[in-house]
């Protein structure tokens, strides 16, 4: 009680102090503090936030610096209605109802700095709103559902530096719309249903060093997209989940030092889109499902630091991946699926620092000795990796070795082949021959071939290695003669077997290649045919080829006498089936549904009697 009362008293004094302060500033028509604010004189601050205002007061004090008007109920800014604070720097308009501003609402604020609207309910920007706002340098629209953008909204702001516009609902950007704005360094844009790259209007931006984007509903950036921007050193694109690729000059004519795209849908990096970034410092890819980092493809990307791939999809990444990478310091790949990281990856890994790597299933074994060993120079972000996928080691942090037992525990085996009996193959010309080659190790070896030249085989074409480690030869020709070679290797080492192949050609197949090819493609068309199996189809073609070689007529004589059997042979057989006979009559008798039937039902009772 007593204790309210002497808060009254001394409120009332405070009160009578301040008028006559008032009183004895009135020269300087200096106004009292405007009821629910809170008034710093010597910094010179209004301070209205939080004080269920509907309107901005009117009373406010002509030399204020900051006024903040945040967590309000204002629903309407209206015309010159800050006219008179022209030494304003800094209005804080956000967390209102906002969803008007009429045209000049911001007249007279010439000193304004910065000015925030940020989370109210904006749903247009009349063309006129920012005007007389000429030192402007920072505007903050963010979270309003502003839809588009129109001609000349920000005409008359030359020194704006940084508009933020993330979090609104920007359908539309017109070509026009950021005419004037010759200072503008940074660009935040956010449009759920922004379904193109606003090219047009961003060739206005000459100056802008950092483009932020989120939500864009593309599937593929189009090329040309920035071309203009030769200043743009960061561009950020985040949360656009349709996006799938990169066209290859969508980059084309910027000049980055960093390059973000999180949050969207690309599965492979987009190597040839980025090439040409030389500059480039940092690169960000998170959370897409990119699965594998390609091998000497970065190279270009010359002073490359950091790569952050952090929540993909990521299975591998190559041999070479950061090849020519000098610089490179911080890989955070983080919360992938890598079962190992081989330092073969790297330039050098003297110059990583920073290495993100836990979340992954690791195989501990020596491909990560490096890791281990290093583990005193690198920065795993407070989280460092542990084992999960080799039994002995399961959720062993890499800390947790001591440099004794390091070498003893991650260990690898040599690959060898199982199994080793030679394979010496002889065969006919025409046939297909599988040669196995199987091998054990740990990390599991990679099985390649390698052909009687020692030239590596791929997976596809007429010879060709599959992937369960065998060696296809289909529809051998003499010239596949030879000694193949399987090589299995890992990180430890590899292991090689030779096998042979001997093609025996037919004796005409030089003097009749032509014809011969046509009669061969007959097993060619019938795929899976094994050299083991001998079609009864190769017995006559055999017999046939023989025939033409040696005696020319009597094989023409013989070929009509065989098709001739044949065709006999084959008609006899449709004889036996054949039902033809019977089925149109079923079908006329059906169809008729008319005349015709009438007259045979008729005649059918008539004998029927
Ligand atoms: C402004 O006033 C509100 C409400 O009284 C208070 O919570 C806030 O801290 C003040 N802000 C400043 C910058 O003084
Ligand atoms: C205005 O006040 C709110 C809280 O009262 C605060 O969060 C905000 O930063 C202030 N704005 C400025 C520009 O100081
Ligand atoms: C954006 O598109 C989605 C569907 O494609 C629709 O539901 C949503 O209302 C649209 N938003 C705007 C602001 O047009
Ligand atoms: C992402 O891409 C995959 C194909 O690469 C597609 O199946 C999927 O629907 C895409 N996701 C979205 C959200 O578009
Ligand atoms: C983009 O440019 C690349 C390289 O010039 C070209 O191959 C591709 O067809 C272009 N894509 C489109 C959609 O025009
Ligand atoms: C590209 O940017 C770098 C620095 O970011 C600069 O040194 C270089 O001159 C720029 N190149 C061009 C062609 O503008
Ligand atoms: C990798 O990125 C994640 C997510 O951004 C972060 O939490 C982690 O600290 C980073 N790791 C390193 C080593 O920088
Ligand atoms: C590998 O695949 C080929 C064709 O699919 C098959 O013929 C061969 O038997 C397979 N080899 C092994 C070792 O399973
Ligand atoms: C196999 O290992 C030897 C050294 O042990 C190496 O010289 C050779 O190049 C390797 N061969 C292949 C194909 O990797």
């Amino acid at each position: 009680m007593f204790e309210g009362i002497a808060v009254h008293k001394r409120l009332c004094w405070g009160v009578f102090y301040l008028l006559a302060t008032g009183v004895t500033l009135t020269s300087e028509t200096r106004r009292p503090c405007p009821q629910s604010c809170r008034c710093n004189t010597e910094l010179l601050e209004v301070n209205c936030s939080y004080g269920q205002l509907s309107t901005v007061p009117n009373d406010l004090s002509q030399d204020a610096k900051l006024l903040n008007l945040t967590h309000n109920n204002i629903k309407t800014l209206v015309h010159q209605h800050f006219q008179t604070l022209t030494q304003l720097l800094d209005l804080d308009l956000s967390d209102n109802l906002l969803a008007v501003v009429e045209l000049e609402a911001f007249h007279g604020l010439q000193s304004l700095l910065t000015l925030r609207l940020a989370r109210n309910h904006l749903k247009i920007i009349p063309v006129g709103a920012f005007a007389g706002l000429p030192n402007l340098q920072l505007l903050d629209i963010s979270s309003n559902e502003i839809l588009v953008f129109l001609d000349f909204t920000f005409h008359d702001l030359a020194a704006l530096q940084c508009i933020k516009a993330a979090d609104n609902d920007l359908v539309f950007i017109s070509n026009q719309a950021f005419t004037g704005l010759t200072s503008l360094q940074e660009l935040h844009l956010d449009g759920c249903n922004l379904t193109a790259v606003p090219k047009e209007a961003l060739t206005q931006l000459s100056v802008l060093r950092s483009l932020h984007f989120r939500r864009l509903g593309l599937t593929t950036l189009p090329n040309y997209s920035f071309h203009h921007l030769v200043r743009l050193k960061e561009l950020v694109i985040s949360h656009c989940s349709w996006l799938e690729t990169l066209s290859g000059n969508s980059l084309f004519g910027l000049n980055l030092t960093s390059l973000t795209i999180r949050h969207c849908n690309l599965s492979a990096i987009p190597y040839i889109p980025l090439h040409h970034l030389v500059y480039l410092v940092f690169l960000d890819l998170s959370f897409n499902p990119i699965s594998y980092i390609q091998g000497n493809l970065l190279g270009d990307l010359l002073r490359l630091q950091e790569l952050h791939l952090v929540g993909g999809s990521l299975l591998r990444i190559g041999i070479g991946a950061f090849r020519g990478l000098t610089h490179f310091n911080l890989l955070n790949v983080s919360r992938n699926l890598l079962t190992t990281l081989e330092v073969g990856a790297f330039q050098s890994v003297d110059t990583l620092k920073t290495l993100g790597l836990d979340s992954n299933p690791l195989a501990c074994d020596c491909r990560l000795l490096w890791v281990v060993r290093r583990h005193l120079y690198l920065d795993f972000g407070g989280k460092s990796p542990t084992c999960t996928t080799s039994v002995h080691l399961q959720g062993w942090d890499f800390l947790d070795f001591s440099e004794v037992e390091i070498p003893g525990l991650l260990t690898c085996h040599q690959p060898r082949i199982l199994n080793r009996k030679p394979q010496d193959v002889k065969v006919d010309q025409g046939h297909t021959v599988v040669f196995y080659c199987n091998a054990e190790g740990d990390p599991l070896p990679s099985v390649s071939w390698l052909n009687p030249q020692l030239r590596p085989l791929s997976a596809i074409g007429r010879i060709r290695a599959l992937s369960n480690g065998s060696l296809e030869v289909r529809y051998a020709q003499p010239q596949d003669s030879g000694t193949y070679l399987c090589v299995a290797s890992n990180a430890a080492g590899n292991d090689s077997l030779p096998v042979s192949l001997h093609v025996r050609a037919f004796p005409s197949s030089s003097k009749n290649p032509f014809r011969l090819k046509g009669w061969f493609a007959f097993p060619s068309a019938s795929p899976g045919v094994n050299g083991n199996q001998k079609l009864p189809f190769d017995v006559k073609t055999l017999l046939i080829a023989a025939t033409i070689g040696f005696l020319s007529f009597f094989s023409s004589v013989s070929i009509c006498f065989i098709f001739m059997l044949f065709w006999s042979k084959s008609k006899g057989q449709i004889k036996h089936t054949a039902t033809i006979a019977y089925v149109p009559r079923g079908a006329m008798s059906s169809s008729n549904g008319g005349t015709g039937n009438y007259m045979e039902t008729s005649r059918f009772t008539m004998k029927l009697i």
